[in-house]
């Protein structure tokens, strides 16, 4: 048996846009509207239907399930629908929820912004105005004052990498620009609005935990002695996955964000590192590629025959998630996994992942690293952004049709290991294996 931590949190992550269903006034429900932008148009329109109040039974599951923790977020756009407007009703219910979770035996993982903003951020350039600090940072005062009496654990901004990369440079989201300045530019607006918000929660609250979940992938070069995949793999690296962690955690920004300026605001905003861990992948030197910084991502046959997430991306190398935490080990701080996961694609690979990837995480714990917590993306299958309700990384199965909920294979195993508070022999003989 590979036992985890007493009192370890075992929980399930999800994001306002992606289950309420409802949430008009977001900028992302105003882009999904334009043609094309979602696999087969579909719409966030519905969701998972929690803002009709189904976030009850799901909660209830997410309670059967033996968790006792669960990361929710709470939409900006509902809750501020106008600058300077504040929404009542919305924030009752949030309240609602955020108690109902306590009311359960669940610790609150609440995050202030995930990836979505008012339209009237939008209109204002979003990330791209250096006004966003301000504005967020008032937004996490007023959340904090509302719901901090009901909330331990904060979360200011989801992913703030991918959703730069995704926006800025890779042009698929939102403001859809292929422009590596922009995307440098909202990067830094990011760290200082997160260490705005970090501020603003701590002001009011200065009990509160309060940290970011970072995206971690692992980039290794396609072939180790080439020494143009290693510059690029080192160059991914030191952009998407250093350059925000760096200045948040030191308070300095780095090439490409600055040359050593100093951010004495940000240094040290953060009271646990969130992780998010999905994959490790291959990076190639591309002449062609000018537009990813002649870089591009290479996956192998070993990772097709895994057919992960979306286009075959990603692949079954859990010791990465271990290398990961390993390397965070030494700023001394509590880890929390904020998302992992893996879509079903074969319900056996899914819950190898599962079970391969928490197998890494003790290992790390074993080896030093202060890991507390482990949400595995996501509760139930939702409105996975641009990829609509196709990819199913839930625990449970949503029919999208009549809302009904199953518990797949992996949320079986799941509970098995949360109720133990660990991995017993048999499922390490059936599912331990990479
Ligand atoms: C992460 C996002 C989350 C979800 C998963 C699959 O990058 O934070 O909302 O889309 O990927």
């Amino acid at each position: 048996m590979l036992s985890f931590p007493r009192n370890f949190l075992w929980g399930a992550a999800t994001a306002a846009q992606q289950v309420e269903g409802q949430n008009f006034n977001s900028d992302w429900a105003a882009w999904e509207q334009l043609p094309h932008k979602i696999k087969n148009n579909d719409s966030s329109r519905v969701a998972c239907d929690w803002w009709n109040g189904a976030w009850r039974d799901d909660f209830e599951r997410a309670q059967h399930l033996g968790l006792n923790a669960q990361r929710i977020g709470v939409e900006w756009a509902r809750l501020e629908p106008r600058q300077g407007e504040w929404n009542a009703q919305a924030a009752a219910q949030y309240r609602e929820m955020i108690a109902g979770l306590r009311a359960r035996g669940m610790e609150p993982f609440v995050t202030l912004h995930h990836f979505t903003s008012p339209q009237w951020v939008a209109e204002r350039g979003g990330f791209e105005n250096a006004d966003s600090a301000s504005w967020l940072a008032r937004f996490a005062e007023r959340a904090a004052h509302e719901f901090g009496d009901l909330i331990n654990f904060w979360i200011t901004l989801n992913e703030p990498n991918v959703y730069a990369y995704q926006c800025y440079l890779n042009g698929v989201w939102l403001a859809q620009k292929k422009d590596l300045r922009a995307m440098l530019r909202v990067m830094k607006n990011e760290i200082r609005t997160h260490a705005a918000m970090y501020h603003a929660v701590k002001r009011v609250n200065a009990h509160a935990q309060v940290g970011y979940a970072h995206h971690w992938r692992v980039f290794e070069p396609r072939k180790s002695k080439a020494s143009l995949d290693r510059l690029m793999a080192g160059l991914r690296n030191r952009v998407f996955n250093m350059a925000i962690f760096t200045a948040i955690q030191e308070g300095v920004l780095e090439l490409p964000l600055g040359f050593n300026q100093t951010l004495p605001e940000a240094r040290g905003t953060q009271d646990f590192l969130g992780v998010n861990y999905y994959y490790q992948e291959y990076t190639a030197f591309d002449l062609k590629n000018a537009a990813e910084v002649f870089a591009r991502s290479v996956y192998d046959d070993d990772v097709k025959r895994l057919q992960n997430f979306f286009e075959g991306v990603g692949n079954l190398r859990p010791h990465a998630l271990r290398d990961v935490l390993l390397r965070l080990a030494k700023y001394k701080k509590p880890i929390y996994i904020t998302e992992n996961g893996f879509v079903t694609t074969d319900r056996d690979d899914q819950t190898r992942y599962l079970v391969t990837h928490l197998t890494a995480v003790h290992q790390a714990l074993q080896q030093g690293a202060d890991v507390r917590g482990y949400f595995w993306w996501s509760l139930l299958d939702n409105f996975e952004w641009s990829e609509g309700y196709t990819p199913r990384f839930g625990l449970y199965h949503t029919d999208f049709e009549t809302q009904a909920r199953t518990l797949k294979q992996v949320g079986e195993v799941y509970e098995k290991i949360v109720r133990a508070n660990g991995i017993d022999d048999e499922l390490m003989e059936k599912y331990g294996r990479t």
